[in-house]
């Protein structure tokens, strides 16, 4: 069936008629300089935090993790994945409980280390001079260095193959009071957030612009 044009109050349709041929219309498909690679996640720049866990101070722990991202606006739900093979799986698995510590620029090293030692040798707190604060709601430490953490509850472990995904609502956010400014704007950028793309930490680039600039009409001069 031929769907018809969207239209608006008035009975118009909103989308704009070009004056264009059949032929003017139709793209041109390239396929010139693209490789097949085998299937893998290439969904690169994302944070890599660093997760806290466990409810006992003998087995409070850091994990950095980079697959992990935002699932559900409202209720606030997001997600880690973590091999069981990591000593930091089973604490979570117990506790169903954890942290989501943003990192920075200047946590570079700690994210990296944390990434790469297992709390099975270290405590790795006390290894990176990591500040260890309260949270408000859930068990596990924070990082008072970071400056936003995220205290999770786990409501779902989905068990998908390599990882499993430890699916957790939101409970509470720790917020650092120093990058709050006069009017209240919470300034994550002075952070530096750290960022993790194919293997590589980075900081932020340029600003390019805010949210739904591209459809902003320009302002009469
Ligand atoms: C940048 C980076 C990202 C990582 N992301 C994950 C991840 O998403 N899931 C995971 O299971 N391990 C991830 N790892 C590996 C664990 O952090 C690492 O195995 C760590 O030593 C486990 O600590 P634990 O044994 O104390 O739990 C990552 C490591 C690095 C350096």
């Amino acid at each position: 069936m031929k769907r018809s044009a969207p239209t608006n109050k008035s009975g118009k349709s909103p989308i704009k008629k070009r004056n264009q041929s059949k032929a003017q219309r139709q793209v041109p498909v390239s396929r010139s300089t693209k490789q097949d690679w085998k299937p893998g996640t290439m969904i690169y720049p994302l944070p890599a935090v660093l997760v806290s866990c466990g409810s006992q101070p003998e087995e409070y722990n850091l994990i950095t993790v980079a697959w992990t991202g935002t699932l559900c606006t409202n209720p606030p739900m997001c997600y880690i994945s973590v091999q069981p093979k990591r000593h930091s799986y089973d604490i979570l698995k117990k506790n169903m409980e954890f942290v989501i510590n943003l990192t920075t620029e200047q946590m570079a090293r700690a994210t990296d280390w944390c990434g790469v030692r297992s709390g099975r040798d270290y405590n790795k707190f006390e290894e990176m001079g990591l500040t260890m604060g309260q949270a408000s709601v859930v068990h596990c430490p924070i990082i008072e260095e970071s400056p936003i953490n995220i205290e999770c509850k786990v409501r779902e472990i989905t068990h998908l193959g390599s990882h499993d995904m430890f699916i957790a609502e939101v409970v509470n956010v720790r917020a650092d009071e120093q990058y709050i400014d006069e009017t209240g704007k919470f300034k994550l950028t002075d952070a530096k957030p750290l960022v993790y793309l194919h293997g590589g930490y980075y900081g932020l680039g340029e600003f390019i612009g805010k949210f739904g600039w591209s459809v902003q009409k320009k302002k009469k001069q």
